[in-house]
């Protein structure tokens, strides 16, 4: 995917931040000596401005009301113009006029854009993309990630920079490179990649026997006997064998990641003080395991541009729109995966979008409201702080359109003074609630393997990994109920249900995992293709649904790709309502133990199983093996939810946003409206809103894009 589609020590590293004297004052008034400074910024770029705005810039920034900028991801020709030929002092100098307007400052390696005496010089370092092309120098993100020498080049730049500004009085913390998962081609094939490849391999399966007897080699004659000869799934005269792509995007993600660390190891031990996060997209850009990606950051970061997905809901390949609440919802799922990705710590988002978006083309103006309604939002899942995305617009480069909050000729945005009320009201929530918990009853599992695995076989075309997660997570969200996000590896014994759609590699840590699970009472709810495969991506010696049979209580009679003809459901008990249709896809079910809660209506599996429910343990275990659509999904369930005792924090209508964090005795209910109309929510109690400070209860009507924050 391109552009389409804390806190360790939270208190140990900013305690220490904050020590500076002016930079304690950057901290919201009310703000206990025990905890962080609230991080409101913009991104800035001193880089492409003239040296004699950079004064009133960080004036009209403290004016505006941000503590904090970004700086420099982007400045590896102006801090390294020839090799090894290092040149700090006008950085230095950006970072002096904004501390003394009490800005904090966090920097940006630049290992995403390396300037062209690069390149040209060392030819190697530049990504191939999957059908072999090598990538042009010419926007960002075109090295590999594997090079040793690029990232020997990458880290010998991080070092200078942390050598330079460790004790740089100002700077609180570190970007490392920016955004791993968002570029035109998401994984390199270049001979490096395919060395690195080759040693990881050795190093994972010991024996090429192990790696031919897990890939299955005897299939075409594809049996290794020196690991020197395994290729990379490039382009050939069939596709390529379904094990060894999956254990390519493992690599290439391990790659990713491997070269994020080597820069970090350097910043810690350079700048013990200071903070380092990397900023990326979670999940839905999904190139890079976020879980690993950020798994030795400080906190996650985020870059939430709502824009994007309206411009790729009204574009697309169909021309059809996007429904308003599956955008809404998908930013939602943006956020809640960055929660959940550390186990809960508060998130900061990196970059937020602040007007009009767009590279060759823009997307649309965000409305009045929006731009506010977008920031309570994320601070509503979890976010500590929002840095808008940025500062002025440039007049230059590939991203000329994309709107800050001055215009091209410095004037302010027509976002500017909604941004600035936001960002005074979030910062008078103070830092109890900005770093407050979020407690979901509900887990939805979003598993690399399995999503990689559908991408390289979907089985059905329209199959798809993403999809399924964001319909799932949209219709729990429409019903108002608060979901992290799990790898269903983990202890989820906190939750009511975990919701587990199209895993399709089940492996043995997850089964077991699942099984305790439902055996201690929890309730899971899975569908299609479950368990169809093992870790080395081969499908299951096993009746299906393999390694969770027992626990589903239902053996597979038939998975059955549906295209161009129909299928229809029957609901019944538990789940009674209006038929439904199938499509895409529908796993035909025979129930062991299982109960029966929808058949098949057509063809040769009429009035055979659809969806089932089996008491395990303690527990139970639902599997709609039938694929519905988003209306009928929805109803199913909330009302499997429902059943397992999860209650929506407040009623309110489609469209309409519930969120809630909280921190010891206290809690903050966000409530959303994302619809252009006027919503009435009916409140149960009276509540203290906080934006307003007076006291709400009854039925309230929040305006178009209105928010409250009920305490
Ligand atoms: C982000 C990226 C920024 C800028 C912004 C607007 O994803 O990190 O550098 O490109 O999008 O396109
Ligand atoms: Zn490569």
């Amino acid at each position: 995917m391109d552009r389409r589609v804390f806190l360790k020590s939270a208190t140990g590293t900013f305690c220490l931040a904050v020590a500076d004297p002016v930079l304690r004052s950057v901290a919201a008034p009310a703000i206990p000596s025990n905890a962080v400074p609230l991080l409101f910024g913009v991104d800035y770029y001193p880089d492409q401005t003239e040296e004699s705005l950079w004064e009133q810039d960080a004036r009209m920034m403290a004016e505006f009301g941000v503590t904090n900028v970004r700086i420099a991801e982007f400045a590896w020709s102006f801090m390294e113009p020839a090799e090894g030929k290092y040149d700090f002092a006008w950085l230095h100098k950006s970072v002096d006029i904004l501390r003394a307007q009490k800005m904090a400052v966090i920097l940006g390696t630049p290992s995403a854009a390396p300037p062209p005496w690069l390149s040209q010089k060392y030819p190697e370092v530049l990504m191939v993309n999957d059908h072999g092309m090598t990538v042009s120098p010419e926007g960002r993100r075109f090295t590999c990630p594997s090079n040793k020498l690029y990232r020997q080049l990458s880290v010998a730049m991080a070092t200078g920079m942390a050598k330079s500004f460790a004790s740089t009085p100002g700077v609180i913390g570190w970007q490392i490179d920016n955004e791993y998962t968002l570029q035109t081609f998401g994984r390199c094939y270049c001979n490096s990649c395919r060395a690195g490849f080759q040693e990881w391999l050795r190093a994972r399966y010991g024996s090429l026997d192990a790696l031919n007897k897990t890939w299955g080699t005897a299939f075409w004659s594809q049996v290794y006997t020196d690991f020197s000869q395994v290729p990379v799934p490039l382009p050939s005269g069939g596709p390529p064998n379904p094990g060894m792509a999956l254990d390519y995007y493992r690599y290439q993600s391990h790659a990713n990641v491997a070269s994020l660390e080597e820069q970090l190891i350097v910043l810690r031990k350079l700048c013990p003080n200071h903070f380092i996060t990397t900023n990326n997209v979670p999940l839905l850009a999904d190139t890079v395991n976020a879980y690993d990606l950020f798994a030795k950051v400080d906190f996650v970061s985020y870059d939430n541009y709502p824009g994007f997905a309206s411009i790729h809901a009204q574009g697309g390949d169909s021309g059809t729109s996007l429904p308003l609440d599956l955008i809404a919802s998908t930013i939602a799922l943006m956020h809640d995966a960055s929660r959940s990705i550390k186990g809960g710590k508060p998130f900061l988002v990196m970059e937020e979008q602040s007007g009009k978006a767009g590279q060759p083309t823009f997307s649309p103006q965000p409305d009045k409201g929006q731009l506010k309604l977008w920031s309570y939002q994320a601070v509503a899942h979890g976010a500590m702080g929002i840095n808008y995305f940025r500062w002025d617009t440039a007049r230059f480069g590939a991203e000329e359109y994309w709107h800050g909050l001055l215009n091209h000729d410095r004037a302010k945005s027509p976002g500017y003074g909604e941004v600035a009320q936001t960002i005074q009201e979030l910062k008078g929530l103070g830092p109890v609630a900005l770093n407050s918990s979020y407690r979901a009853d509900v887990a939805l599992c979003f598993d690399y393997d399995a999503d990689w695995a559908t991408a390289i076989q979907p089985g059905q075309p329209k199959v798809k990994y993403g999809t399924e997660v964001s319909l799932w997570y949209g219709s729990l969200w429409g019903g108002h109920i608060g979901v992290d996000i799990v790898d269903a590896t983990q202890n989820l014994s906190r939750y009511k249900v975990l919701f587990a759609p199209l895993l399709y590699v089940v492996s043995e840590r997850q089964a077991r995992t699942i099984r305790d699970f439902v055996g201690n009472g929890g309730v899971f709810v899975t569908g299609f293709r479950l368990g169809a495969k093992d870790s080395g991506s081969q499908i299951v010696n096993l009746p299906l649904p393999g390694l969770l049979r027992d626990v589903m209580g239902v053996t597979l009679v038939d998975y059955v790709p549906i295209y161009s003809e129909k299928q229809g459901v029957k609901f019944s008990s538990l789940l009674s309502g209006p038929d439904a249709e199938c499509h895409i896809w529908a796993d035909v079910l025979k129930p062991e133990s299982a109960g029966v809660l929808a058949t098949y209506t057509m063809g040769d599996y009429a009035g055979q199983a659809a969806i089932t429910k089996n008491g395990f343990g303690k527990g139970s275990a639902f599997y709609l093996g039938a694929r519905l659509d988003p209306a009928d999904l929805g109803r199913v369930l909330n009302i499997i939810a429902a059943s397992a005792g999860v209650k929506p924090a407040l009623q309110a209508a489609s469209g309409v946003e519930v969120a809630t964090r909280r921190a010891g005795e206290s809690s903050w209910t966000f409530v959303l409206n994302h619809t252009s109309r006027p919503q009435s929510v009916t409140l149960e109690k009276a509540y203290k809103e906080q934006i307003s400070g007076g006291t709400v209860s009854g039925t309230i009507t929040l305006e178009p894009y209105g928010v409250r924050v009920l305490t």
